[in-house]
């Protein structure tokens, strides 16, 4: 691992480790974060007692051993209204269009974005608009449905907004109001399973900060099967930077600055 300190597993395990992650994740995990990985996977090994060939084999074949090791793995940074500028086109999208809307937030995270879709869908959609918010930790999943942040966190949804979608906690927390959870329905779903995948005809996919960490040929694969989960007419809004020599023949690029957004034909 060229530059990096030397791995505690050996390079044949951590080798092992690395192809099993980008297997199941569909993750290269960035050299930084292998050495906390490598901890972690000591860690597990060590309470139970294993050597590392028996860990390995638990790990591979246990869905709760590999789900704990998992959690420790994903990046879940996240904030409201990340970016400003796909929000303008869910809101562009949602103003033009005359029917309820089915919108698919994939690698959710602390539900930050799921809820932002939400506050959109119900200020500027029909009224029974929906959202479903999948990733693949169970642990970012359980502080989304929850639906309660922090007033920091909650700073970046304008005043108007917070008081009309949630309320204050005697806390100072800021909860997710009632309107907004009839409207997201929360999923365990890996995006290595995206062929699999139950939605069908929605309406627009808002997916960003997760295909960054995958590598190009699987991003391609999972947006290939993307497009079908759309409608015609149905959006696709990634991450700028995150694809942008992607074609799909059924796409189109939509055009606004500082975007990465596809329309399907
Ligand atoms: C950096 S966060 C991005 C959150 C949000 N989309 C945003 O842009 O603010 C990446 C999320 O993708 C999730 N993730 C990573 N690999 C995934 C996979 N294979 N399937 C589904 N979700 C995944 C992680 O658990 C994490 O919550």
């Amino acid at each position: 691992m060229g530059g990096m300190p030397e791995s505690i597993l050996g390079a044949e395990h951590a080798a092992l480790w690395l192809s099993l992650i980008e297997s199941r994740l569909g993750m290269v995990l960035p050299p930084l974060q292998h050495r906390l990985f490598e901890n972690r996977v000591m860690e597990r090994m060590q309470s139970k007692g294993m050597d590392m060939q028996s860990y390995y084999l638990l790990a591979h074949q246990s869905r709760s051993e590999w789900q704990q090791l998992a959690e420790a793995l994903v990046v879940n940074e996240t904030a409201f209204f990340r970016h400003q500028p796909s929000y303008e086109l869910v809101r562009r999208f949602l103003s033009q269009t005359n029917q309820e809307t089915k919108l698919w937030s994939l690698g959710c995270s602390t539900g930050e974005e799921p809820w932002s879709l939400a506050m959109y869908a119900r200020a500027y959609g029909l009224k029974n608009s929906h959202i479903i918010a999948s990733d693949v930790s169970e642990k970012v999943l359980r502080v989304a449905r929850r639906g309660v942040y922090s007033a920091r966190r909650a700073e970046s949804i304008p005043e108007d907004w917070r008081n009309r979608f949630g309320s204050q906690l005697p806390s100072g927390e800021w909860r997710v109001g009632d309107s907004l959870r009839s409207a997201v329905y929360f999923h365990k779903f890996n995006l290595m399973d995206v062929a699999k995948a139950p939605f069908r005809d929605l309406h627009l996919i808002y997916c960003q900060n997760v295909l960054i960490y995958f590598r190009k040929f699987d991003r391609r694969d999972i947006l290939d099967a993307l497009v079908m989960r759309l409608q015609p007419g149905g959006m696709l809004i990634l991450g700028p930077g995150e694809m942008p020599d992607w074609n799909h023949a059924q796409m189109k690029r939509v055009s606004e600055a500082g975007t990465l957004a596809y329309e399907r034909i």
